[in-house]
């Protein structure tokens, strides 16, 4: 098992308001599984996956990482292991707008201490999603499934164990959601690297090994 959460809580605060997003949430991931979570908008599904990536704390519960618990851990051990463990697609692509696509995509690889860049692989991938003659070019100058695009090669670059996808085909044409959807198939059989996609559209639901609904702040399986 890559990830298990236990009786996850979020509420956020804001002056006298409270909402409480998340209202007990049991999830365990196996290595090699692919997870596809749909939910409302508002539902919580970012936040489900900033805390479960280690980005945002929950209220209530815990988050072990590869037999790691994350409370135990200071904040050096944590960074360190949101690192080598967990790749992000983020849903809004917080690419640097100083660095071009290349440059992007190899950044987690350069601050992996043990990863050599993988500029040969970068380009590999690149090609892969048809972007190959737009590595020079700066987000700025990136259409908007580009940039998206660029973001996803940027969380597999290092191949980490455990890829948190935020909608990622959110603004993407049907075929080039479907590349993308193939790509995360062919890394997760050939890597055996562990996915969970949040989506709104249920064809990229489908890649789900299993497939989760969050609603009412907890996450209720579809498949039965
Ligand atoms: N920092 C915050 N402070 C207060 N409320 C927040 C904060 N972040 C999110 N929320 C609220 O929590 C709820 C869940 O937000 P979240 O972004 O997780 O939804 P989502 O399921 O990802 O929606 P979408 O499908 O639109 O992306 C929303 O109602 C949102 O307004
Ligand atoms: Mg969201």
């Amino acid at each position: 098992m890559i990830l298990r959460a236990k009786n996850i809580h979020k509420t956020f605060t804001n002056g006298i308001k409270t909402l409480t997003v998340l209202q007990g949430i049991d999830f365990q991931l196996q290595t090699g599984e692919i997870v596809t979570i749909m939910g409302p908008s508002g539902s919580g599904k970012s936040t489900f996956l900033n805390i479960i990536g280690t980005l945002d704390n929950p209220t209530k519960g815990s988050i072990t990482i590869a037999d790691r618990e994350i409370n135990t851990l200071s904040d050096r051990e944590l960074s360190a292991l949101r690192n080598s463990y967990i790749g992000f697609v983020f849903q809004f692509h917080h690419l640097l707008p100083e660095f071009t696509a290349l440059e992007n995509i190899l950044i987690p690889s350069l601050i992996s201490a043990s990863a050599e860049p993988r500029q040969a692989r970068a380009m590999e991938l690149l090609d892969y999603v048809g972007l190959v003659d737009r590595s020079d070019h700066f987000p700025a100058e990136l259409s908007g499934g580009e940039r998206l695009r660029v973001a996803v090669l940027r969380a597999l670059i290092n191949q980490p164990q455990l890829i948190l996808a935020d909608e990622p085909t959110g603004n993407l044409d049907a075929e080039n959601a479907s590349k993308l959807i193939n790509l995360f198939r062919q890394i997760n059989r050939d890597f055996q690297q562990s996915l969970v996609i949040t989506t709104h559209n249920p064809a990229v639901a489908e890649i789900g090994d299993r497939h989760l609904e969050l609603s009412s702040g907890i996450l209720i399986s579809r498949d039965n």
